[in-house]
Formats: structure tokens, C-alpha cells, sequence
């Protein structure tokens, strides 16, 4: 006797008005299906099938290893659905199962694993999550007895006036003994408004067979469902709320927590410092006593201790320890900052590695550069690396001096110790220790002046 799980996303999701299967769209930068599956998961079930069919493919190629998916090439219904999702597991009739829709990603382990728990301890058939609405519209309706035992299950489409007062909704998350739902199933006939197969039916025929059923509660947030983009946003928010929650009592310090944007594979150490308007996207990690922001975005991006990064925007970057980035940095893919190194105000750098204690302080862009240790690189320096055909790189050895307003002509390398004078267009490689500079030499006209001045009081006294 074991715990499995149907997870059933082969709906279009049509009110999204997205081309994206609906269970792909993402709240803290994770997928819809991917949030539920890890709450199945963390409520025990150790074998999950998901029910595919709009986007199978896609949805598919996304699911962690082990999770079964299975195509329901037709929506005939979630009856129909769930009937797929059985085909594709090892079921034992004497198996508890957690059917589960996939596009509620609030819902957590805890109350899954409480659905579970209780549905076995009662040796019910059938055990469901429901929740009291104030709007309960587009919601099946719990119907009770007079002893208010669960009796079936109204869907909106086809109650009356008086089912559609009921409050007591269907989450759509229940927890069956795998025997009797597979019996039940066969059962179902689509007789109602929609002409689907619903898989609420199941409950009033194991009501019929006298079966025991039950209810639990669940809290409304957690269950609410994403059917449009404007719910999706809503979602985003609430979780983006725990997870910032989360890292705070793990000793993270926000300044303004409802600003902060942290995606869910995001690794965060003690001591971290978050500004204002910060996102920090996909595998993006950031060690003990960093600051960053305000305004900055790092996508997958990984920060060194005590490093400082602010008004800036990066990806695919490592930024070493007690590194200093921005105010208005721009670092690209493939971007390495050393310790203690500084990628200072108006900066780019493309696939570009700073060395330990290296300077590019101000108004610069490095493309396809390695430069060394305690090297300086004057205020608009630029590397020329694209020549119209082909990336070329630069090298800049260890204790270098670019000078101000330096062109770099790639390929070139500036050796060890090497200089250049302000203002050079370096096309040829400068020895370790030597100083180039290339620019015409500087030109004297004495008095000017006094000469500008004499020769246009000269010209006022002829008109
Ligand atoms: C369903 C319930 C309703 C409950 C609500 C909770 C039924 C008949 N109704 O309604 O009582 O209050 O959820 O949110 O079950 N799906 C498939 N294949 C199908 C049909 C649906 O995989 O053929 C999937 C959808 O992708 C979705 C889930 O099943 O993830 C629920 O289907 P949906 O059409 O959204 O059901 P609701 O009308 O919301
Ligand atoms: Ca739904």
C-alpha cells in the first residue's frame, strides 16, 4: 500500500490568451506543473503520472525524471483524465491516490501530506479538499446530507439557484482509495451541461455503493487556481511573499521586501543585503555579506562574499568577493570579475575576464578581453573586438596602464607592466614594460588669443 499521484495539465488553458500551454507559464521564474509536482512529492507520493495533451511535448520534456507523462490526445473531461493518468501507473488496488490539478501551484506539501494522512486514517473511499468562497462562482459545489456528510459534487454549469448559493467549493484535489476510483470511473457518463466526463461524479456513485467519504478543509489561498494571466500575477505575488519570507528568517535583510524578486532556484547566504528593485533570476547565487541594488538584475549570475553590485544588469557573470559593480554596469554573458576587482559607472563587458584587484572604473567596453591582476584601464577605454566579420581578443597582462580614451584594435595584447598614452589606437601588441602611444604630437600656436581677439576687432572696425 503506497501513495501515488495523478497530476492532470492537458487543458489549453484557454483564458490565458497565450500560446503556452498553460501549465508552463511561470510564477518565481519556475513552471505552473513543476510546483505542484514538487508538492506531491513532498506529500509523499512516490509515483506520479502526469496527463498531457495540450503542449505534451513541451510539458513533457520538462518534468523531472521519474514523473510519468501519459497523453490524453482528447479532453473529454478530468473524469476521462484521471481514468489516463491510471493507465499509466502501477496501481494496486489497496494504493491511496492523489489526484491533483496542474495549475495550482499555491497548494503546499504540508496540506497535500494532511489529505493524505487523514484520508487513510479513515479508511475512506474518497476524501476532498474544499474551501468556503465568498464568490464561489465557476466552482463545483459540495452537496451534504442532513447529517452533512458529502453526498456529490454540482459543477456551476449545472446547478440551480440553490446549489449555486452553496459556498463550500471543490478545490479539485482529493485523495482515493485507487480500488474504488478506478471501479467509479468506469461509471461516469457525460451527461451534463458540458458533455465531459467529470471526474466530481465519481463522488456521488461511491456515495451510492455506501462507501465512506469525507471532507477536508483547505485554505483558500492555497488552492486558488490560475486560469488567467491576471491570476497568475496574483500567484506570483503570494509565493514571490514566501519566498522572500524564507530567506529574511534565513538572515537575509530586505529594505523593502514587496520590491524584491527572488526566483525560486535562487541560493542566498546570511548576511546578504537586498536594495529596492532587485531581481535575481534562474540559478543565480550570492554569498554571505553581499549587497546588491538597488535596481539590479542577475540572471544566473553567481556573487562573491561582501561583493557590491548596484544599477547594474547581468547574466551568465561571476562577481568575486568584496568586487565593486556599478552604478550602471552592464555585464554579459561569460563575464568574470575578480576579487576586489571593479566594473565601475557605465561599463559593459562581454565574455570578459577582470583579474583580482584590476580597475575599469569608468565609461568602458570590454568584449573578448582577459585582463590580468592590478591593472588600471583608463576612464573610456574601449576594446574595437568585432570587425565587422569576426570577434577578436584582447589581452592586458598584470600591473598595466591603459590610458585614457585607449582603443584597443583586437587581436592585441598589452604585456605585463605595459602602458598606453591617452587617447592611442592600439593596433600592435605592447611589450610587458614599454609605453605605447599613438597620436600626433602636439602643436604649439603662441598668443592665440591675443591673435583672435586683434583679428576680430579688426574685422568691427571695417564694417
Ligand atoms: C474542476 C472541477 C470543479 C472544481 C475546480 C477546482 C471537474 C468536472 N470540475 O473544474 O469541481 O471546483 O476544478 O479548480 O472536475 N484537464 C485535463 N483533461 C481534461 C480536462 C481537464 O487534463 O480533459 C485538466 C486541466 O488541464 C486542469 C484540470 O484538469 O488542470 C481541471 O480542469 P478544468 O477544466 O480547469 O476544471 P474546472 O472547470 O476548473
Ligand atoms: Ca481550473
Amino acid at each position: 500500500m503506497s501513495l501515488k499521484a495523478i497530476v492532470l495539465a492537458a487543458g489549453q488553458g484557454t483564458r490565458m490568451k497565450s500560446t503556452l500551454p498553460k501549465v508552463l507559464h511561470e510564477i518565481a521564474g519556475r513552471p505552473l506543473v513543476l510546483w505542484i509536482l514538487d508538492a506531491v512529492a513532498d506529500a509523499g507520493a512516490d509515483d506520479i503520472a502526469v496527463v498531457v495533451g495540450h503542449g505534451a511535448d513541451k510539458v513533457a520534456d520538462l518534468l523531472p525524471d521519474g514523473v510519468r507523462p501519459v497523453l490524453q490526445a482528447e479532453q473529454l473531461g478530468t473524469g476521462h483524465a484521471a481514468a489516463v493518468g491510471i493507465s499509466a501507473l502501477d496501481l494496486d488496488d489497496s494504493d491511496d491516490i492523489l489526484v491533483v490539478p496542474g495549475d495550482t501551484p499555491l497548494i503546499r506539501g504540508e496540506a497535500l501530506a494532511a489529505l493524505a494522512a487523514d484520508h487513510r486514517e479513515a479508511s475512506r473511499a474518497a476524501t476532498l479538499l474544499t474551501t468556503d468562497l465568498d464568490d464561489p462562482t465557476g466552482y463545483g459545489r459540495i452537496q451534504r446530507n442532513a447529517n452533512g456528510d458529502v453526498v456529490g459534487i454540482i459543477e456551476d454549469k449545472d446547478a440551480d439557484p440553490s446549489q449555486l448559493a452553496i459556498t463550500e467549493i471543490n478545490a479539485g484535489m482529493y485523495a482515493f482509495a485507487a480500488g474504488s476510483l478506478r471501479a467509479a470511473l468506469d461509471r461516469v457518463e457525460p451527461h451534463n451541461a458540458q458533455g465531459e466526463y467529470y471526474l466530481t461524479d465519481v463522488v456521488a456513485l461511491l456515495v451510492q455503493d455506501g462507501l465512506p467519504l469525507g471532507a477536508v478543509p483547505a485554505d483558500p489561498v492555497e488552492v486558488s487556481g490560475v486560469n488567467s494571466l491576471d491570476q497568475l500575477a496574483a500567484a506570483d505575488r503570494v509565493m514571490r511573499r514566501r519566498i522572500n519570507l524564507g530567506w529574511m528568517r534565513d538572515g537575509v535583510w530586505m529594505l523593502d521586501p514587496e520590491r524584491v524578486y527572488i526566483d525560486a532556484d535562487v541560493v542566498l547566504s546570511e548576511g546578504v543585503r537586498l536594495y529596492p528593485n532587485v531581481y535575481l533570476e534562474g540559478a543565480t547565487s550570492v554569498a554571505a555579506g553581499a549587497e546588491i541594488g538597488p535596481d539590479v538584475r542577475l540572471t544566473d549570475c553567481k556573487v562573491g562574499e561582501e561583493a557590491r553590485i548596484q544599477y547594474a544588469v547581468a547574466e551568465d557573470c561571476e562577481v568575486g568577493a568584496r568586487a565593486n559593480v556599478g552604478p550602471y554596469a552592464r555585464l554579459r554573458g561569460g563575464t568574470v570579475i575578480g576579487p576586489e576587482a571593479k566594473a565601475g559607472t557605465f561599463v559593459e563587458m562581454k565574455k570578459t575576464s577582470l583579474g583580482a584587484r584590476s580597475k575599469v572604473p569608468h565609461l568602458s567596453y570590454m568584449g573578448d578581453a582577459t585582463i590580468g591582476e592590478d591593472t588600471n584601464v583608463g576612464a573610456g577605454a574601449i576594446t574595437a573586438n568585432w570587425d565587422g566579420f569576426e570577434k577578436h581578443e584582447t589581452k592586458i597582462g598584470d600591473n598595466a596602464f591603459v590610458g585614457t580614451d585607449t582603443v584597443l584594435v583586437a587581436p592585441v595584447e598589452v604585456g605585463d607592466e605595459g602602458w598606453t598614452g591617452a587617447g592611442s589606437v592600439i593596433t600592435k601588441d605592447v611589450p610587458p614594460g614599454d609605453l605605447a602611444v599613438e597620436r600626433s604630437a602636439q602643436r604649439e600656436v603662441r598668443d592665440y588669443a591675443a591673435r583672435r581677439k586683434r583679428r576680430a576687432a579688426e574685422k568691427r572696425d571695417q564694417e
